[in-house]
């Protein structure tokens, strides 16, 4: 599949996150050259990269060139493990890590890179390298490390496609909700992958894209990605999603996930729940795809995930000319809900396909 875009990548001789501001889509498609720790936290708290395994890369990259780019540490010929080394890492992780609350890919991503640091400080114990060669080591093992989590991401979407596409049958109408796409991942997307593989294979798919307020993911991001590979591809307004799954239109709903818990209960863009309520009465499958990364074995129920609060002005005043709501008003904006397991057909991963109970199959898959 040719895609003309990539959300996110790094420059590594210009020590640089390169970055589709996707808070300008679909009207500008502008990259961004991000070199600092705040540039890189910006763009995630902002949402100009955003998508759960999308800003666990992200925050890989971002770590790595948090030490990248700082000349301080690492020089001269004084032997042995260069200390500073440990506070510097400490502190992208710590700042990287309040990024964002809801999707774990951003923990799971900078855990990674840790334990990739410690691993190497182990096997330094007691070495006698001059700095300088610390510092190109440590460099280049999490560099490695940050390649590898973003092409084991797009490795993994790939075959959450083809899981997915098992489930779908041709000619199928198709609902989703924000973006679950590409611009969310390293490449394919989780809930959007079957689609692409579908559309390369001849299914004939009909897209429905929920706008997803507030921020309009699917109306921004979802329509112009689909639309770029030439997607059959109809959005409609959020309130609108049962009207089309009561008129037939709609044999399956397909989400991507922020945090799926032990038992299943998965937390996703908000307005991700109440589709899957009403999915479940008119009797149509709703199904989860999300990698192994998402999946946080930590957290037994939907109960211990943390969901982000965002600014008021984002329903008040974004996409309008003028605000829209009087001054002061009060506004709740939560940015994901929970979608209860019972109400979840499937989990689709990289290593295969979760059913009920999930608390056995996500087990069972996240140890194979
Ligand atoms: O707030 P966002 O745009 O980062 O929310 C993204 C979603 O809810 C996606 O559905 C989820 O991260 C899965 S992306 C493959």
């Amino acid at each position: 599949m040719t895609l003309k875009f990539e959300p996110v990548r790094l420059d590594d001789g210009a020590g640089a996150l390169v970055v589709l501001d996707q808070t300008l889509l679909p009207s500008q498609t502008h990259y961004l050259r991000l070199c600092t720790l705040e540039e890189i936290w910006e763009a995630i708290r902002q949402l100009r990269v955003r998508g759960a395994p999308a800003i666990g890369i992200a925050a890989a990259y971002g770590a790595y060139l948090a030490l990248r780019n700082n000349p301080d540490w690492g020089q001269g010929a004084r032997p042995g493990w260069p200390a500073e080394v440990d506070s510097l890492f400490a502190a992208a992780k710590n700042r990287l890590a309040n990024s964002r609350p809801t999707a774990v890919n951003l923990f799971w991503a900078l855990d990674r890179m840790e334990g990739r640091l410690n691993a190497l400080r182990s096997e330094a114990a007691g070495g006698a390298s001059a700095g300088t060669a610390w510092r190109a080591a440590i460099l280049a093992v999490l560099r490695d490390e940050a390649h590898a989590i973003r092409n084991e991401d797009e490795a993994a979407c790939r075959s959450i496609g083809e899981h997915g596409l098992s489930l779908l049958k041709k000619g199928w109408g198709l609902l989703t909700h924000c973006n679950a796409g590409a611009l969310a991942t390293a490449r394919y997307g989780t809930a959007l992958a079957p689609i692409y593989l579908g559309q390369e294979r001849g299914y004939g798919f009909k897209v429905f894209a929920g706008e997803t307020r507030p921020l309009l993911q699917g109306a921004r991001l979802t329509a112009w990605e689909l639309g770029q590979a030439g997607v059959d591809l109809t959005l409609i307004c959020d309130n609108m999603s049962s009207i089309v799954m009561k008129s037939g239109k709609v044999q399956a709903v397909l989400v991507g996930c922020d945090r799926v818990a032990a038992n299943g209960d998965s937390a996703n863009k908000i307005g991700t729940s109440g589709l899957a309520v009403l999915a479940a009465h008119y009797d149509i499958p709703f199904y989860i795809h999300a990698p192994l990364s998402t999946v946080d074995l930590a957290c037994a129920t939907g109960a211990d995930i943390r969901i982000e609060e965002r600014p008021p002005e984002e329903v008040t005043e974004a996409w309008y000319a003028k605000p829209m709501a009087p001054r002061g008003v009060k506004v709740y904006n939560p940015a994901f809900d929970v979608t209860d397991a019972s109400l979840i057909g499937a989990i689709i991963t990289e290593r295969g396909i979760a059913y009920p109970p999930y608390g056995e199959s996500l087990g069972r898959l996240s140890r194979a």
